[in-house]
């Protein structure tokens, strides 16, 4: 019996595999989910992800990015320490899967009909991810050339916590 439950759970795992996923009704739900707060015109992001047409030349680029997991850009260890936290934008192994399949099958739109009502954004210099527990302000204004390679700065601030944060 055992066995049998297990090989059922398999098969319920693999199934939604088995069905040739879409753009417009599997792939685009996880692009505005995860992708498109940076791939959108004006974002930070090279090139928009909004549509398919935006998104159909990228397709090889995307399979290869999300399974090296650099994209999205998402820094948690997957194998230790805390793994639940808000706004987690990392794609699930099977999400993983069903993209690459997409890919394989020649990135196919399937019916437009299908596609999820367009996300809607804030402005691009607005905080979009809640309110922040804590501000900390940095002792002075920080100038970024327009252009150049990305910096890291370090900056010493008391935050003045009287416990362990
Ligand atoms: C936090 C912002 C952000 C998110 C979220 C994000 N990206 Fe990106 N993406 C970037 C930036 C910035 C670059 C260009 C720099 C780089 O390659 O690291 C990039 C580059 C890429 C590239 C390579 C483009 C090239 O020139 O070859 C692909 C493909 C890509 N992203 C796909 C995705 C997909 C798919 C998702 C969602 C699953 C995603 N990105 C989520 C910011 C983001």
């Amino acid at each position: 019996m055992k066995h049998l439950l297990t090989a059922l759970a398999l098969a319920t795992i693999a199934s939604p595999a088995i069905a040739q996923p879409t753009f417009s009704k599997d792939v685009a739900p996880i692009l505005q989910r995860s992708c498109q707060q940076c791939h959108r015109p004006g974002a930070i992001a090279p090139m928009s992800l909004l549509t398919y047409q935006d998104a159909r030349p990228w397709a090889r680029s995307i399979k290869a990015k999300i399974a090296a997991r650099e994209m999205p850009p998402w820094y948690v260890d997957r194998h230790v320490g805390i793994q639940k936290f808000k706004d987690d934008p990392s794609l699930s192994d099977a999400e993983i899967a069903m993209i690459t399949q997409w890919v394989d099958a020649g990135a196919p739109q399937g019916n437009p009909a299908d596609m999820p009502a367009p996300r809607k954004f804030s402005d691009d210099d607005k905080w979009h991810i809640g309110k922040p527990d804590f501000i900390v302000s940095l002792p002075k204004a920080y100038e970024l050339k327009a252009s150049g390679p990305d910096e890291v700065y370090d900056a010493d601030v008391d935050p003045h916590f009287t416990d362990d944060m």
